[in-house]
């Protein structure tokens, strides 16, 4: 097996091991540790977290940037790195809206390039790597062949640090009203998976962290789609736009 589909099948292996203990906790009810604004930290995120990296840890050499545990002392900027989210979509999750998932990423560097996300209420696993294709629960998936962004599906997300005031919102409205359907599912994760198998052409989100998104950037890659990152403030915000490759986010 070649080392980048050792890595699909570990981080595929971890992200079904944190889903079993999430799908528990969706249906118990997790506490919550903190809650900050439009933020909510619940029991959980580090749940999850813990059993992916421990995992991680045992059986991979490369060092982990996760979104409560932060960066490994050895991240640094150049080669193999896991980024993980290890329950994106927490607010839904709080709530039992349905709608989250575990997200497991590896970057090039900063280049996303092979991506696991596990809808774990769902039963469904996206997986994929850039030179090995994508795949929904083990069945090939591609990017949708939609070109017209009147026909398009836009997915979006306001994070939790978004300002809401009026310029703001217009302009999000001016972006958006141009396509057939808008969503915004509360998971920047599931978002992008959407993209890469082909139910939404577009994802674009302003100020969104690196560990939401990376996972789900390399599975629109593989899936045949494009994405674009650009820095947007915080050390891990980006603004972030990922389409089929035919319908044009500028
Ligand atoms: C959130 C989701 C949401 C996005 C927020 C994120 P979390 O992640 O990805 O779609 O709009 O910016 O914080 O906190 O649920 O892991
Ligand atoms: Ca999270």
């Amino acid at each position: 097996m070649s080392s980048i589909a050792t890595d699909l099948a570990l981080a595929r292996e971890c992200a079904l091991a944190a889903g079993e203990l999430l799908c528990g906790e969706f249906h118990r009810g997790s506490s919550v540790n903190s809650a900050r604004g439009k933020d909510i930290k619940l029991a959980a995120d580090l749940l999850a977290e813990e059993a992916i990296l421990s995992r991680l840890r045992t059986h991979s050499p490369h060092p982990i940037l996760s979104e409560e545990a932060g960066e490994d002392a050895g991240f640094g900027a150049a080669g193999l790195r896991w980024v993980v989210d290890p329950l994106d979509g927490t607010y839904n999750f709080s709530r039992r809206l349905p709608l989250c998932c575990v997200s497991i990423g590896l970057c090039d560097g900063d280049r996303p390039v092979l991506g696991v996300i596990h809808d774990f209420l769902g039963g469904v696993t996206y997986a994929g790597a850039i030179g090995l294709g994508a795949t929904r629960n083990g069945e090939p998936m591609s990017v949708s062949t939609v070109a017209d962004r009147a026909a398009a599906v836009i997915c979006t997300g306001f994070p939790s640090g978004r300002s809401y005031d009026d310029a703001s919102l217009l302009a999000f409205v001016r972006k958006t009203q141009q396509y057939k359907k808008v969503r915004l599912l509360g998971s920047a994760a599931l978002s992008l998976a959407l993209v890469a198998a082909g139910h939404a052409e577009v994802y674009h989100e302003e100020g969104i962290n690196f560990w939401d998104v990376a996972a789900g950037l390399a599975l629109v890659a593989a899936a045949g789609g494009t994405f674009q990152t650009r820095a947007a403030g915080g050390r891990w915000q980006f603004e972030v736009i990922a389409t089929n490759g035919r319908v044009s986010a500028s």
